[in-house]
């Protein structure tokens, strides 16, 4: 089958939908999904929508075993008008393919991706939510599925697209949430993978997740692997600092992920003539900058949460409480013009809205 001809099947079995109230962040899926294939020396193929399923797989499955996978984070929403609305869709598709290889995966027709992604969302547009807060999230990912056990990029993959109406991903929402500056486990290190969308890099945070939450935090903010002195991300955010009138963020590095987010809130605090610096950023400046009043707002950005004020950072013990615990009024800001803009509310000056 050519690569430009999707096949579709339809769902003889449409299950319901949850209320708006109900959605949290990724518990329901949609009615159906995109595969595409990959076999060494057929390349990706048989491109298709079909009902929502489980699929089988091998125990052998190097993804299993090795972990050789990526994934992708996106949002449509829905506007008043009907149109359905896809934020800087390429530049996620580019970090999949650059993702794609730093794991040794072969490189995906990112117009290919997109077209099936907006029929595979056309299919199930009765799914998009409208309610304030709301969208439909897509989890575009590829798994190494050839069953064998040798330490090798596999010659066999798949590539699917699945869709989440979501809710906030904070339970929080858009209010702050406390943070443990982690000074045990790291995230990545440069070098490594964390620049890619990878499985493992989540993986590898999970327990230093699990102890903060144990402690009453929402997540950890994670140092350098190397000094570990440097700030690299929140969670699995990128993350800002406003301190006196500047906005710094920790600059690109090779260990800390490129996020779609990151650039477009540094493009947008440009375009509203903010100085935004891209450098490093240690502990014991922030400290520094808190302990002088002039640390006024910190906040992680994501596709997930879009943005996510901090309203404590627990540093060895100290608390450092961020513009009274309350969101600020930049994270507001950057905040409402963000998704403003994702709904179609606000009008475009970047061109990000496909
Ligand atoms: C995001 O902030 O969009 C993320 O990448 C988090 C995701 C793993 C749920």
């Amino acid at each position: 089958m050519a690569l430009n001809k999707i096949a579709v099947e339809l769902t003889t079995a449409p299950k319901s939908k949850p209320d708006n109230g109900q959605l949290s962040f990724g518990k329901y899926f949609t009615d159906h999904m995109f595969i595409l294939d990959y076999d060494a020396g057929k390349g990706w193929h048989d491109p298709r929508i079909v009902p929502y399923q489980p699929i089988p797989l091998d125990p052998a499955a190097k993804v299993f075993h090795y972990g050789q996978t990526v994934f992708e984070g996106m949002k449509a929403y829905k506007t008043p008008e009907g149109p359905v609305l896809l934020f800087r869709p390429y530049k996620n598709l580019q970090r999949l393919n650059r993702s794609n290889a730093r794991l040794s995966i072969p490189h995906i027709d990112e117009g290919l991706v997109i077209e099936a992604l907006k029929q595979l969302i056309q299919i199930d547009k009765d799914w998009i939510p409208d309610e304030q807060g709301t969208s439909l999230y897509i989890r575009p990912f590829v798994i190494a599925t050839q069953a064998t056990l040798g330490v090798q990029p596999s010659e066999q993959y798949m590539f699917m697209i699945i869709l989440s109406p979501v809710g906030s991903y904070y339970a929080e929402g858009i209010n702050p949430v406390n943070i443990y500056v982690e000074s045990e486990y790291v995230r990545a290190v440069t070098g490594g993978v964390g620049n890619a969308k990878t499985g493992g890099n989540y993986a590898a945070g999970l327990k230093a997740q699990q102890e903060a939450t144990e402690k009453g935090y929402s997540q950890v903010l994670w140092l350098d692997g190397i000094h570990r002195k440097y700030i690299e991300e929140v969670g699995s955010m990128n993350v800002f600092f406003k301190v006196g009138d500047k906005v710094i963020t920790p600059a690109l590095n090779g260990s800390i992920l490129e996020g779609v987010t990151r650039d477009s809130v540094i493009r947008l605090l440009k375009h509203w003539k903010v100085d935004v610096e891209e450098r490093t950023i240690s502990i014991d400046e922030l400290v520094d900058a808190y302990r002088n009043g002039q640390l006024q707002e910190a906040f992680g950005t994501g596709t997930a949460a879009v943005i996510s004020p901090i309203g404590e950072l627990n540093w060895q013990g100290d608390k450092l409480t961020l513009n009274g615990g309350k969101t600020g009024e930049l994270s507001a800001r950057v905040y409402d013009f963000m998704t403003g803009l994702q709904r179609g509310l606000i009008e475009d000056p970047f061109g990000w809205i496909e």
